[in-house]
């Protein structure tokens, strides 16, 4: 099948690009780079060992997005191009709302005109909310506390009106927990612009050397050691449920909300302790008050995805933290140690 992967350059699309083309699908991508590097396409095409169909686009650009599906037979969409910092989605609204809705409005246009109707979209664990006891079922009320986050409540919303209004279409929403780690070859791997805003990226320069200590948090939280808890999972594995859910929508009509995560909660303090394993070293860090909008305890219930997809996360904490080390290593020309 062809598929045409949006933000395929990204942390997530690069990974499942690997991996929808190991398994003999074509891709396409479209990324404007706006948060990513061109290179990233080169070390998809060094891992697979064939090039890429790439559009260095906007999604936003209606014309564009016409001459891709005018110039490929798309079987179907796999939907990761928006912008995903929740700080900064606060800072600048418009810019989050703008892009997030307008590059998903057009994409849906494209699709329409070009009769594909199958997409599965990268949705969030917090469309949850605040709210919802652990652990996070499909079925909960949704809700947000920041623009990003209103942003996939609103796509979730919007592509459910879609096929709630024409049953030909076929939609996959899935709401990824906390995903993390990085290709086993070293060359693919989260590589965010500027201060890292989530734990492992952070985690990681420290390790590398390149910012002196990992700043924790809250250690007064209600859980066992006091530091906040998420479900982290395996970008490998998460690509693995690209695959499952893109063949699920080529299957199936209606539109199906599916949980990508492990079902298991670890804490700030755990993923320290993992990843100092994983680089030879203790970490230094320091405890800080919380940060605004954080919640205590965030996991998934993963039965769904088992269910329907046949997917279940591989990869501990351990992996996840090692397979961090060396892409970080790389990326930042660690020198071996003696
Ligand atoms: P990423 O920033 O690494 O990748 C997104 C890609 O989309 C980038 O390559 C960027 O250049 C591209 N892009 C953004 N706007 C675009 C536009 N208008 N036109 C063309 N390209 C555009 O992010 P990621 O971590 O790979 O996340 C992928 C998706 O998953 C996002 O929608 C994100 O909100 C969602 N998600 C991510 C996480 C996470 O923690 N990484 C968690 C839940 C959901
Ligand atoms: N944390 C620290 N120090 C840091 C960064 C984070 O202690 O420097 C803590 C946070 O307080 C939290 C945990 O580490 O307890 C995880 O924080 P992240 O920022 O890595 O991840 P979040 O759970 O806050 O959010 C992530 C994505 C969101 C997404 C959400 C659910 O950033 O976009 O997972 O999928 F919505």
């Amino acid at each position: 099948m062809k598929v045409l992967v949006t933000g395929g350059a990204g942390f997530i699309g690069s990974h499942t690009c690997v991996q929808l083309m190991s398994a003999g699908h074509e891709v396409v991508i479209v990324d404007n780079f706006c948060n990513s590097k061109p290179e990233t396409i080169g070390n998809i095409e060094k891992i697979v060992g064939r090039p890429v169909h790439l559009y260095r686009n906007d999604l936003r650009d209606l014309e564009a997005m016409r001459r891709v599906f005018a110039e490929h037979h798309i079987d179907a969409v796999i939907h990761f191009a928006g912008l995903k910092s929740v700080p900064e989605s606060i800072q600048k609204p418009l810019a989050y709302y703008e892009n997030n809705l307008g590059s998903t409005f057009v994409l849906c246009q494209a699709m329409l005109e070009a009769d594909c109707k199958r997409i599965v979209f990268s949705s969030s664990a917090t469309v949850y909310g605040n709210d919802n006891p652990v652990p996070f079922k499909e079925g909960m009320p949704t809700s947000a506390i920041n623009p990003y986050g209103y942003t996939k409540v609103m796509i979730e919303q919007f592509l459910t009106d879609l096929s709630a209004a024409d049953p030909a279409w076929s939609i996959c929403l899935l709401r990824y927990f906390n995903p993390v780690g990085a290709h086993p070859s070293g060359l693919l791997g989260e590589d965010p612009n500027g201060i890292p805003n989530n734990l492992l990226p952070y985690v990681s320069q420290v390790a590398a050397g390149l910012r002196s200590e990992v700043i924790v948090y809250g250690n007064d939280y209600d859980t066992p050691d006091g530091t906040g808890i998420r479900d982290y999972v395996h970008v490998t594995d998460l690509a693995r449920g690209h695959l499952a859910a893109v063949q699920y929508v080529l299957e199936h009509n209606g539109t199906e909300i599916i949980n990508l995560g492990t079902g298991q909660g670890t804490s700030v303090m755990e993923i320290m302790e993992a990843y100092s394993h994983a680089c030879g070293r203790a970490l230094p860090y320091r405890i800080a008050s919380r940060r605004p909008g954080d919640i205590a305890v965030c996991y998934a219930d993963p039965e769904k995805a088992r269910s329907i997809l046949g997917w279940e996360a591989q990869k501990d904490v351990g992996q996840m933290c090692s397979d961090s080390w060396n892409f970080a290593k790389n990326r930042y020309e660690v020198a071996p140690s003696s």
